[in-house]
């Protein structure tokens, strides 16, 4: 027996799939409901334009990854066309008054909120991402703008005491000009406005990438950019395929006119495009991947912690990069966690077409991110760790939400990112082991722990190597709180009051001849 067919013997999930084949309302009707939000063309200057050629955006959901859409394919020309673009309307809006660009920006956040079912099903349809989340994505993405348009009147400068009775120490604070951004499919909106709605609000203008499975939520951003007032040129968005996304890339990355790049992805592209920005020395913000450990403390509230693993690993299918990728589990409570996780899984998860009203999990966005998860399962059995719950694919992209137990970390699994629905669990014995496996990664994004000590809290908070902490709690984002990480997960932050700093430069102004 191969391995695959042996591990397909092996599934043991009771995971219930849902509506593969029927679901209540198709993309045909939503094209339809959607039409003024569903664009394929380019946004370059506040015109729709078409490129040369065009690319299929598909289904993932689909059994046949149905096509749902041809989007312009933009090249070199179309990406410096929006970079020439921004930094001519850099000139005006960075002179818009701070009122005046959050004005712009609520409105934005509103007309977001008023098309929110449109825009969940143009989420759902092109990511696969369940209704109820990509509702939720609506909201979230809706957030940052509103949360921006406030901060846009607290960019604050300084005046500093100075050491001379003559002179006057000013520090400014400066939009740095046209910023690019290369965005993800997993959070196809959210991605977008928590940076854009930074930008903005720092008076930059903006060219955006969106990723090649997902530009349909960009575009329908854009178009809603527009009808809030968002200036010709302010907001710009190059759709292209992956085989167009190098030079694309190249272009955001190295055109002098481009002053800052913030880019959403894995570190191995992160590190591709830190090195493309050296030459031109950008600032750049860099939010790369993950590898969140998952920590339950003897005295933990066992329920609250499965409660917490299930909504931060389950999130989007395990398609995040704050979604806990390793289980660590103390003794005294580690079967207890295993029994009541196995049993949440199977009652609260339904696999099926993100469309569908009952789905919890959708597919994976495409086969590759599903064979990696089926690597990882197979490599972990390999080496002795216990199959409770799924293990196998069902369907080319879509993986049963699975559970291993006995896991140890020298697995595949603990030493590289899923992005799938697999809960690896570790047991150890003591604080120590636990913070040495936990802080053992190359990355720090996120980490959660779940505990009732509270100088253990204290500890573990500040021991974690990561740039985000959830203390008996499994979802941490919000507008309102800065998102970001240490290590290689990358550079600067965003949201919260600090998100609005990557786009501005201090200024040190010296007024001397002040004396008498
Ligand atoms: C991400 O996965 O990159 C973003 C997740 C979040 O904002 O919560």
């Amino acid at each position: 027996m191969t391995m695959t067919t042996n591990m397909t013997a092996r599934m043991l999930s009771t995971t219930r799939v849902v509506g593969l084949a029927c679901r209540r309302f198709g993309w045909d009707a939503i094209a339809a409901a959607a039409a003024p939000l569903v664009r394929t063309r380019a946004y370059v200057d506040g015109r729709w334009l078409d490129a040369q050629d065009d690319f299929a955006v598909v289904d993932p959901g689909a059994a046949a990854r149905t096509e749902i859409a041809r989007v312009a394919d933009c090249g070199p020309e179309e990406a410096k066309q929006a970079v020439d673009a921004a930094h001519q309307a850099f000139r005006r809006w960075k002179d818009v008054t701070a009122k005046e660009r959050g004005a712009v920006l609520r409105k934005w956040a509103h007309l977001m909120e008023q098309h929110k079912e449109d825009l969940a099903r143009i989420i759902t349809f092109e990511s696969g991402k369940p209704m109820k989340e990509s509702l939720g994505e609506v909201s979230y993405s809706a957030s940052f703008l509103d949360w921006f348009s406030e901060e846009a009147r607290r960019v604050y400068g300084d005046v500093v005491p100075s050491p001379s009775k003559d002179r006057k120490i000013l520090l400014l604070k400066q939009p740095v000009g046209v910023a690019s951004f290369i965005t993800p499919w997993n959070f196809p909106s959210a991605m977008i406005t928590r940076k854009a709605g930074a930008a903005l609000a720092a008076g930059c203008t903006v060219v955006v990438k969106p990723a090649e499975d997902t530009p349909l939520s960009a575009l329908a951003l854009a178009e809603l950019s527009c009808q809030a007032g968002v200036p010709p040129g302010v907001f710009n968005v190059v759709p292209c395929s992956r085989e167009r996304a190098p030079s694309v890339g190249r272009v955001l990355c190295t055109d002098p006119l481009v002053a800052k790049i913030s880019f959403t992805g894995s570190t191995a592209t992160g590190k591709v495009l830190l090195k493309m920005a050296a030459d031109t020395v950008k600032k750049v913000s860099m939010e790369l991947g993950g590898h969140a450990p998952f920590i339950v403390f003897d005295s933990a509230d066992v329920d609250e912690a499965v409660r917490g693993a299930m909504a931060s690993k389950f999130r989007n299918s395990g398609q995040t990069c704050v979604c806990s990728n390793r289980f660590l589990v103390q003794s005294s409570v580690y079967d207890a966690f295993l029994a009541k996780l196995g049993a949440a899984m199977d009652r609260e998860l339904k696999l099926g077409h993100g469309g569908e009203p009952d789905t919890t999990q959708g597919p994976l966005i495409n086969d590759r991110a599903a064979d990696k998860v089926v690597g990882q399962v197979e490599d972990a059995l390999s080496r002795g760790a216990r199959l409770l719950r799924g293990g196998g694919r069902l369907g080319s992209s879509f993986v049963a939400p699975t559970l291993l137990a006995d896991v140890s970390p020298d697995m595949l699994c603990m030493r590289e990112e899923t992005f799938g629905p697999l809960v690896p669990v570790v047991r150890f014995a003591t604080e120590g082991e636990a913070l040495a496996i936990a802080n053992s990664s190359r990355t720090g994004l996120a980490g959660y722990f779940y505990s009732a000590d509270m100088s253990q809290i204290w500890r573990v908070a500040e021991a974690l190597e990561v740039g985000m902490v959830g203390v008996n709690e499994g979802l941490l984002s919000a507008a309102e709180g800065s998102f970001g990480g240490v290590k290689e997960s990358g550079l600067g932050l965003e949201g919260s009051k600090y998100g609005v700093d990557e786009y501005l430069h201090v200024k040190y102004v010296c007024m001397g001849g002040l004396a008498g």
